[in-house]
């Protein structure tokens, strides 16, 4: 039996027959807090899955001031950790200054995504644009032992026990954190020099800004990037010696930004360009290359081979589409979330340091996105990255696909209609020394049953589906991002 406690309830003021395409179906928000122990599990949970699953998912508590975007929602983590065959799990909200503050207003107090930034009832605000809530809802990384939320438009960075799910505080990086511009999620952690390496944006100058934290948690470098005006990057890549930053052709219109307004426009005349920066390089370093006009929303690895330095991502066909599709929700601000739409497909970029070449080809044609890799591998040569497919018109994944990079092969595994996964977490087999000699973990949303489960696959047998599922003690919501940290590499394990 599961020995399931419910460690708290969140005040919402959301209404119970809530009808928004992205608070309602497979995005209901969560509220409650569970510690569940020793969580029921059918099939066998192997005994060398060690270590801990981390998901960021969106939560609102309250209803936005005027139009809800998903990405707006109060952060909360689950956490399924793995050990001796068996699984716990456990979820928190991230303790944020904003959700703190709105649970005592018992609304919400910033304007969303969606919103002018006068809709905001504070004058003060995270985010790139301003006037927004740092849900610290995007991503979830572990550094230093400590698990990191952080925020897609730049904010705090939230830390918490990876096993407790325990508030840490924020992170001051011994005193130098930048709190002008905060930090973008996506923030990279290098498992073999410790490192944690950032980037963050804003609208005024310097516009982009890249630096390193230490084994330690302190600041090392921290230097500002010249950009021809304000981007939107949303992820970055890194090499063995170099940190890769981008500038894409998609971004707020300037003379609208001057008027308070952010709305993103694709200039398919401008190039993309991918920015190469040795990993403790100053302003002066940073090399450009031209590509293709495309955004990327995220990069899977890239990697030094000879002269060259090789970057993989998601390539979109159609960075602004007109709308999701036939299938999508009809509003048109969510055209940006469906993948199928923008026809994300896996994508290699090469650059040559010394001759100062570029080429670039498709690597699939499958629509997917949301890759993630064996992260012994980040930064090195790899072969395999785990990525999703998306209900048409959506952002839920209803599969999954690994990439052979070196093949172009491609297997898949079609969740049921009605059931939905999450970014999946690289679980390194204890022991193992093959790439793919690992487990896939994610949680599903699973409509037909009302319930979600933590499912395990065999990575080098994708096909082959869930080797093990263990219930959560309720459905979950749909959410972005998580990470898979092994046992020794978390504090106090
Ligand atoms: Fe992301």
């Amino acid at each position: 039996m599961v020995d399931v406690e419910v460690y708290g309830k969140m005040l919402s003021t959301l209404p119970e027959d809530d009808d928004h395409p992205y608070r309602s179906g497979a995005w209901r928000p969560q509220h409650v807090e569970y510690d569940a122990d020793d969580l029921d599990v059918q099939g066998e949970l192997p005994d060398d899955l060690y270590g801990v699953y981390l998901r960021n998912t969106e939560n609102p508590l309250h209803p936005a001031i005027a139009r809800y975007h998903p990405f707006d929602g109060d952060g909360m983590i689950h956490k399924v950790s793995f050990r001796d065959g068996r699984a716990s799990y456990r979820n928190r909200f991230v303790r944020t200054d904003g959700l703190r503050a709105e649970q005592e207003a018992g609304r919400s107090l910033w304007a969303g995504l969606a919103e002018h930034p006068n809709h905001a009832i504070r004058a003060d605000g995270w985010g790139a644009r301003g006037r927004m809530k740092d849900a610290a809802s995007t991503d979830v990384v572990v550094h230093a032992g400590v698990a990191v939320a952080s925020f897609y438009q730049c904010g705090d960075l939230y830390r918490l026990d990876p096993l407790t799910l325990n508030d840490l505080g924020k992170a001051t990086w011994g005193g130098k954190f930048p709190r002008d511009a905060g930090v973008s999620a996506h923030t990279k952690v290098d498992d073999r020099t410790g490192e944690l390496l950032f980037f963050n944006y804003r609208t005024k100058p310097p516009y982009l800004h890249y630096g390193v934290v230490d084994a330690h948690d302190r600041l090392v470098h921290y230097v500002p990037i010249e950009l021809p005006g304000p981007r939107l990057p949303h992820d970055m890549a890194y090499t063995e010696h170099y940190a890769i930053l981008n500038d894409m052709p998609l971004f707020w219109a300037p003379e609208l930004i001057e008027r308070g307004l952010y709305a993103a426009r694709f200039h398919p005349e401008l190039p993309s360009r991918l920015g190469v920066i040795p990993r403790r390089g100053g302003s002066g370093d940073i090399r450009w290359f031209d590509f293709e006009p495309t955004y990327v929303l995220h990069w899977t690895n890239a990697y030094e081979s000879g002269d060259e330095i090789v970057v993989e991502g998601f390539f979109q066909g159609c960075p602004a589409p007109a709308s999701a599709g036939p299938n999508g929700p009809k509003d048109r601000m969510f055209r940006f979330l469906a993948q199928d739409v923008m026809q994300t497909r896996l994508h290699r970029w090469r650059m040559n340091l010394v001759t100062g070449a570029t080429s670039e080809e498709d690597l699939s044609d499958l629509y997917t996105e949301f890759g993630t890799i064996h992260h012994g591998f980040a930064g090195r040569p790899y072969r395999y990255n785990y990525a999703a497919t998306n209900e048409p018109g959506w952002f839920i994944f209803n599969g999954l696909v690994k990439h052979d990079t070196l093949t172009g092969r491609a297997e898949r595994y079609q969740f049921e209609p009605g059931v939905f996964c999450s970014e999946v977490g690289v679980a390194p087999r204890v022991g193992g020394t093959e790439e793919d000699d690992a487990y896939l973990v994610t949680l599903t949303v699973d409509m037909n049953r009302d319930l979600s489960e933590c499912v395990v696959f065999r990575a080098d047998d994708v096909g082959r589906g869930p080797i093990a599922r263990a219930q959560l003690p309720e459905r979950i919501a749909s959410g972005t991002h998580s990470c898979w940290a092994p046992g020794e590499s978390i504090a106090g394990w």
